[in-house]
């Protein structure tokens, strides 16, 4: 049998392998609450408009919420001859309330019904993403907020290069997520128009009111151009870009995790929560929740790179292509929460090693450029020169077996007459990490300061 929706001009059915093909109902029932929520207020407007009758419009709206509820309990059947959502709904509304269904689809198309039933689930999930991310952000504030003194290498190339604080470290996490805040932000900001109304690409004779469904759907207005309207998915390639710049900062905190949490450094244990054992290796604890972390980024960057292939040869507007959207998103924003919420629970829960981080952090020579600066200011050596005196002190230090802060005096001196013993108070890590209170730098007070700006700029944002 022909299609109920378009059979008019097919004499057989599909193919079971086109059906196979086309059929997005396994994902897209996802969509179910848009879906149902864009019909209603795409038949309230056109009631309001008088191109419905009101009393079909009410059935229109029964109808929709008995299957809302069928939905929501388990009862409704999705069907795969109906291909999708769309289909499936506007199906039974028709076996619910007979031939007032046939209405609901006046000025209207799928291809705009999609795009505004996406649009409504993504806005709702870069709302939710936003909220997961201040979560996160704020566990790095309490952590940065107990540890703003407390001292560990801070590193290049991963070798020691200067001492840091453990609470200007997390900072720095604070800004990359603070950034992806930013972009969310942003992001629901520009994909705030509705598509409904732009029919199949190039509007409606009937005179609908796109402002009116716009509003009542919560959108700030309508699209603008039709065509587009149909044939744009920016907004899930940028779901898509923010959710793999996340991840990517996700990512890259879960390498320092696995790092930080190895018997070598051990500046951190993670909690029996976030870590399980070996079932060979009796002493192992593993960090599985960071490298999975890890490993889930690759996921993200895939869908994205899959998505912008998806819509890099399309001819405007709308191609069946864009079907391949959504499980790409949803398996991204799926993704992406969970990630958060595992690394929010880690970081909460994850125990700081003070004093391996002090141990470290004075090892590696990492006060080399604090003497070099000391020589610059006290002894008025050009830098470069300074530079020179110091790179000798660490080979001298290094032939010694001994940290720089251990060199005898006359050692010191013989590589500069013009040190003193004063050089002693800058070559503790202590001292190096308070004394670099440029504005973000690493002092314990630079970072209250930073703490004290993002606690303010959270609560607004
Ligand atoms: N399931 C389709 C999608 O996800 C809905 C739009 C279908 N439109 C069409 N003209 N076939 O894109």
């Amino acid at each position: 049998a022909s299609n109920e929706m378009w059979g008019g001009r097919f004499a057989s059915g599909p193919a079971a392998i086109m059906e196979a093909i086309n059929a997005s109902i396994g994902f897209d029932k996802k969509l179910y609450a848009q879906d149902i929520a864009g019909s209603l207020a795409h038949s309230e407007m056109l009631a309001e408009q008088g191109i419905i009758a009101k009393a079909d419009q009410e059935k229109i709206a029964h109808g929709l919420n008995t299957i809302l509820s069928e939905i929501e309990a388990g009862t409704f059947v999705f069907s795969t001859k109906l291909e999708d959502i769309h289909m499936n709904v506007e199906s039974r509304l028709a076996e619910l309330i007979g031939p007032a269904a046939g209405r609901l689809h006046t000025a209207r198309s799928r291809n705009d019904q999609v795009a505004v039933d996406f649009r409504l689930w993504t806005k709702n999930e870069l709302t939710r993403t936003a909220e997961a991310l201040k979560g996160l952000i704020a566990a790095f504030l309490d952590k940065a907020e107990a540890h703003a003194a407390t001292v560990m290498p801070g590193f290049t190339h991963l070798q020691t290069a200067q001492p840091v604080t453990f609470g200007h470290h997390c900072m720095a996490y604070v800004e990359m997520f603070g950034r992806d805040l930013s972009r969310v932000r942003d992001a629901i900001e520009r994909l705030d128009e509705s598509p409904l109304g732009a029919a199949a690409l190039a509007g409606t004779g009937f005179p609908i009111d796109r402002h009116r469904t716009a509003s009542a759907l919560g959108f700030r207005e309508p699209t603008r151009n039709s065509i587009d309207s149909v044939s744009d998915r920016d907004y899930a390639l940028e779901f898509l870009s923010v959710a793999a710049i996340c991840a990517t900062h996700l990512s890259r905190l879960a390498e320092e995790i696995v790092i930080w949490s190895t018997p070598q450094f051990a500046f951190v244990r993670l909690s029996d929560q976030f870590s399980t054992g070996s079932s060979i290796m009796p002493q192992k604890k593993n960090p599985d929740a960071a490298e999975l972390v890890r490993a889930k980024t690759g996921r993200i960057n895939g869908h994205l790179v899959g998505l912008l292939t998806v819509m890099k040869g399309l001819p405007l507007a709308y191609s069946k292509d864009m079907q391949e959207d959504k499980e790409a998103v949803f398996d991204a924003a799926e993704t992406l929460d969970l990630m958060i919420a595992a690394m929010t629970g880690m970081v909460g829960d994850m125990t700081i090693n003070t004093d391996a981080m002090k141990r470290a952090a004075g090892s590696g020579f990492s006060t080399a450029t604090d003497l070099a600066d000391w020589l610059v200011r006290e002894a008025g050596l050009p830098f470069r020169e300074a530079h020179h005196v110091t790179g000798r002190a660490v080979a001298m230090a290094e032939a010694q077996k001994k940290g720089l802060e251990k060199l005898s005096i006359e050692d010191l001196r013989s590589l500069n007459p013009a040190i003193t013993e004063d050089v002693y108070s800058v070559l503790s890590v202590n001292n190096s990490v308070k004394s670099r209170k440029s504005f973000g730098g690493t002092a314990p007070a630079e970072v209250k300061r930073q703490i004290r700006y993002w606690r303010k700029r959270l609560a607004k944002a």
